[in-house]
């Protein structure tokens, strides 16, 4: 099945000191998810921001918050998240020693769950959990910074990756995170990926270029039953 592709801009890249204003501003710029990073220093060599600040701009949109948790351990802080008002929280098997529980968890929770892979983790890693998740998060870049550059050996494993969830016949997110521009857009689309996280592309240019990059990114939009114009 073809789905609309999805834009959720990493709020990594806003500009801290007026989080809410640049939250109502990606929305209205027509962003589907806000992508929430969250690092520890310890997992990822970098500290963003934690269950405080989620709950500091949650009355700021009714679009779904998108949590990725960078952290480690993890399921320690999956209630302070939810209770915080994350829509999605998406986990690295490797933050914890039992993932299919932690992914049970977030369910448990009322949340959307969702597998992250490194650029180093294979495939493979989703073959007994694929039927338990809502998304599936493909790392274009090791995690833990904005602005690197794309790693296009990922392009492969998100083909395999559209393979395997379409087998399922569930309705299964395929996001993409790290690396993402006009460039590298289109490419990690054509692989089969439907979710695109944007940081550095979607931000750059301030607030009056929000609009246009977000749309930039999504692309042309195919009409029902047609393809996509050039
Ligand atoms: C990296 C984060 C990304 C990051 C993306 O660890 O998970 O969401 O903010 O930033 P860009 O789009 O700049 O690569
Ligand atoms: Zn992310």
């Amino acid at each position: 099945m073809t789905r609309p592709v999805l834009i959720a801009p990493s709020i990594l890249s806003a500009d801290f000191a007026r989080l809410g204003g640049e939250v109502r501003a990606i929305d209205a710029a027509g962003a589907d998810w806000i992508h929430f990073d969250v690092m520890d220093g310890h997992f990822v060599p970098n500290i963003s921001i934690g269950p405080g600040v989620l709950k500091a701009i949650r009355p700021h949109t009714t679009k779904p918050i998108d949590v990725h948790l960078m952290i480690s351990p993890v399921d320690a802080y999956l209630d302070a998240f939810a209770e915080a008002g994350a829509d999605h929280m998406t986990v690295h098997p490797e933050a914890g020693p039992h993932i299919h529980r932690t992914v049970q968890r977030i369910a448990g929770l009322g949340c959307k769950a969702g597998v992250v892979l490194n650029p180093g983790t294979p495939a493979k890693m989703l073959d007994y959990l694929i039927d338990d998740v809502d998304l599936v998060l493909v790392m274009s870049v090791n995690p833990g910074f904005g602005g690197q550059s794309f790693i296009t050996s990922q392009l492969r494993k998100i083909e395999a990756i559209r393979r395997m969830i379409d087998k399922t016949g569930r309705d299964i997110w395929l996001q993409v995170d790290g690396g993402i521009d006009f460039a590298t857009a289109p490419q990690a689309i054509a692989a089969g990926a439907d979710v695109l996280v944007a940081g550095t592309a979607t931000f750059r240019g301030g607030p009056g270029a929000y609009a246009d990059n977000i749309a930039r990114i999504r692309g042309p939009v195919a009409p029902a039953g047609g393809t996509a114009a050039a």
